[in-house]
């Protein structure tokens, strides 16, 4: 009898402050996951340095690369396809997996597969839960994006809203400086808030007036900032834990409704979380709730694939691949690339 043939992928992701490299087999079996954290040098400038983020990639690659492949107990031999976030992202940390992965594909004669970062972290369901299957509403929420995309098929994809200013995770990065929480500020918000009142404070609820879909969250990081500067102003002190917990709420009231609004519209029976913000206990809790008062079948990665990893870009070239989906060695680094944008032969 014929056996379907495991496909073995080598996947590299680079686009931001994580050096990481995963061995995943069809799509959903996760050999290794090396993930190469730059928090702790970043931390030092309150955010994300582009130029040595770069650097580290390039430091890092490759005994990430090496230590994925060491870990999965896999040589070359046995991969089928070298897979790499292409963009969106930083131009210079993206370039690092890219020129990687290039080489990598080039010597050992394997196609290579340029993967959209956000179809990367849409796919982390399908590692988290094997039986998922589209049709679902995925939001998408990370410190570079806030998408609300209806996933109709794998690899095919419909953004139904999309911010018009900050991305949420960068609303709490930056909320989280601005009352001394430091970076990354969204573990640190999502811990404060565990210790405040997320009603003491009615921070806005942002709506985009011609689109009930998009977000804004530029109000709320403003509003807390007013809000700061008018208790310095009177010499009021500031409870930075109901400050916290007031502000997360509003961002989760926000993207709860939404979402299941939209899930609602659509007539999606399922909904599912992505992206670093989707790490969030009280977004976590409640868009559960929520769901479950809509009988909407809930999905949501664990904390580590929520973040940047590359065992989502190993899990979504996968699916690229079974449609014979290759990237030409002209593929590059594309900061702003858009879902759906051209990136195969
Ligand atoms: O997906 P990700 O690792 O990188 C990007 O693609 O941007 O997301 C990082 C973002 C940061 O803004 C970080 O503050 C936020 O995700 N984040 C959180 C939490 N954990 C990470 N935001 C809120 N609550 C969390 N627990
Ligand atoms: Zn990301």
């Amino acid at each position: 009898m014929l056996t379907k043939k495991d496909v073995t992928i080598l996947a590299i992701e680079s686009s931001c402050d994580e050096t990481a490299a995963a061995v995943v087999v069809n799509g959903r079996d996760v050999l290794s996951d090396e993930i190469s954290s730059q928090i702790d040098i970043h931390t030092l400038y309150g955010g994300v340095v582009p130029e040595i983020a770069s650097r580290k990639h390039t430091e890092r690659i490759n005994q990430v690369v090496r230590k994925s492949m060491e870990t999965a107990g896999k040589s070359f031999d046995d991969i089928d396809a070298i897979a790499v976030t292409c963009g969106p992202g930083l131009v210079g940390a993206l370039l690092i997996g890219v020129s990687a992965a290039k080489a990598l594909a080039f010597g050992t004669g394997k196609p290579l597969i340029g993967v959209h970062h956000i179809e990367g972290h849409i796919s982390a369901n399908f590692i988290a839960d094997k039986t998922l299957e589209p049709p679902f509403v995925c939001l998408v929420v990370s410190g570079g994006h806030t998408n609300l995309v209806a996933v109709k098929g794998y690899g095919e994809y419909e953004i139904l809203g999309t911010t018009r200013d900050d991305a949420a995770g960068e609303a709490f990065d930056k909320v989280a400086r601005a009352i001394g929480l430091g970076y990354p500020g969204g573990p640190k918000i999502d811990k404060a808030a565990k210790q405040g009142n997320p009603h003491a404070i009615e921070f806005p609820r942002g709506k985009v007036a011609d689109s009930v879909y998009d977000f804004t969250f530029s109000g709320i990081k403003s509003s807390v900032l007013n809000y700061l500067n008018e208790r310095d102003m009177k010499h009021e002190s500031v409870n930075v834990y109901d400050v916290a917990a007031s502000f997360q709420q509003a961002v989760v009231d926000v993207l709860v409704s939404h979402t299941v609004a939209a899930a609602d519209e659509y007539h999606f029976t399922k909904l599912a979380l992505a992206g670093g913000v989707a790490s969030n206990s009280a977004l976590r809790a409640q868009m559960k709730e929520a769901c479950e008062a809509k009988g909407i079948t809930f999905y949501c990665p664990p904390p580590i694939l929520c973040t940047d990893n590359a065992a989502m870009i190993g899990c979504a070239a996968y699916y690229e691949y079974l449609k014979g989906h290759e990237s030409s060695f002209d593929l590059n680094a594309i900061p702003n690339l858009q879902l759906g944008d051209k990136i195969y032969e």
